[in-house]
């Protein structure tokens, strides 16, 4: 029997690949853009093992090209792009890579928090516009942190970072979520409804999975609930927010800047309105982008990756329940 073909669609670390070629032969997708997606349906027939990223749809139809494959593991802790319903009936396990970015997430949503609040970016293009010409009361104020409230809509693991940050900061920390108002409160928040979140809170910050029930779950009426000085921060997925209406919301002040890691689409179009707002960061997804965090991602996907192959529970699976037949 010949060994095990792995498919990975990007380079990763040559530490983790190097463990992973140990195990199988790896054929690694070494493009700076991602393999389309007609790509990979041409390669998956004899593959046991698909590593992929957020950027690769893998649907039904792939799944059903690839009779042989033992696992997909997924090089994110996110998995909107796959279809999780459609492994579990072809009993197909996906592994993510929860837990390792959780902290370097959070910092990097208060990190879009203080440079939307204290307007770092603004102040930075202004003096490159050669406009710092005296130190004057008023120039490039912004909002306060220190004891500001944080309304933090999901309060998973990296909801919940984030929330020991804002602790930090002496900040009133509303939340929305399914967990309960006690569970909330040993984390330092209060349970709270969307709409009173939405009115109370100075920053809202979204950390929430892409569902179908979270597909822009603030639009245009949850906006328009938010205090003309507040301030959106997405480190979420992009769809989670209604990009016309927050173009709309910035635009005609009804909200006072947004900090987006993420948007709808990715990569945003260099023509999309939102680029034109002085008062919407958008930086390209790179909320979990420290060197040493992408390593530890990287090792998690390739553990999945050789748990898979051997036939054991992947070590961080969404689809636990495809174990649990007969
Ligand atoms: C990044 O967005 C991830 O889901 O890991």
């Amino acid at each position: 029997m010949g060994r095990d073909k792995v498919f990975v669609t990007r380079e990763l670390p040559p530490v983790a690949l190097g463990r992973l070629a140990e195990h199988c032969d790896v054929e690694v997708w070494d493009e700076f853009l991602p393999p389309a997606y007609e790509l990979i349906l041409g390669k998956v027939s004899g593959l046991a093992g698909l590593l992929c990223l957020l950027t690769d749809r893998i649907d039904a139809r792939l799944m059903d090209a690839a009779p042989e494959i033992k696992v997909i593991s997924n090089l994110a802790v996110g998995y909107d792009n796959i279809d999780i319903p459609a492994a579990s009936q072809r009993g197909i396990p996906i592994g993510n890579t929860p837990g390792v970015l959780n902290e370097t997430t959070a910092d990097f949503a208060f990190a879009l928090l203080m440079a939307t609040a204290r307007r770092i970016p603004e102040a930075r293009q202004y003096i490159h516009d050669g406009k710092w010409l005296t130190w004057h009361p008023t120039v490039l104020s912004g909002q306060d942190v220190f004891g500001a409230t944080l309304g933090i809509i999901g309060c998973g693991r990296i909801g919940a970072a984030v929330m020991r940050r804002a602790q930090g900061f002496g900040m009133r920390i509303l939340v929305n979520s399914l967990e309960s108002a006690d569970e909330i409160r040993e984390l330092g928040g209060e349970k709270a409804a969307l709409g009173e979140l939405l009115s109370q809170s100075d920053f809202v910050s979204l950390h929430v999975p892409l569902t179908e029930e979270t597909h822009h779950l603030i639009s245009e009426p949850e906006l328009k609930q938010m205090k003309p000085t507040s301030i959106l921060i997405n480190t979420a997925r992009g769809s989670v927010v209604d990009p016309q209406a927050l173009y709309t919301a910035l635009r005609e002040g009804e909200i006072l800047a947004a900090g987006l890691d993420v948007t709808q689409p990715e990569p945003i179009a260099l023509d999309d309105p939102l680029l034109t707002l002085d008062n919407c960061l958008i930086v390209p997804h790179i909320a979990s982008a420290s060197v040493a965090t992408r390593a530890k991602m990287a090792e998690m996907a390739v553990d999945n990756v050789i748990a898979g192959l051997q036939g054991q529970p992947l070590p961080t699976c969404v689809n636990p329940e495809i174990y649990q037949r007969d």
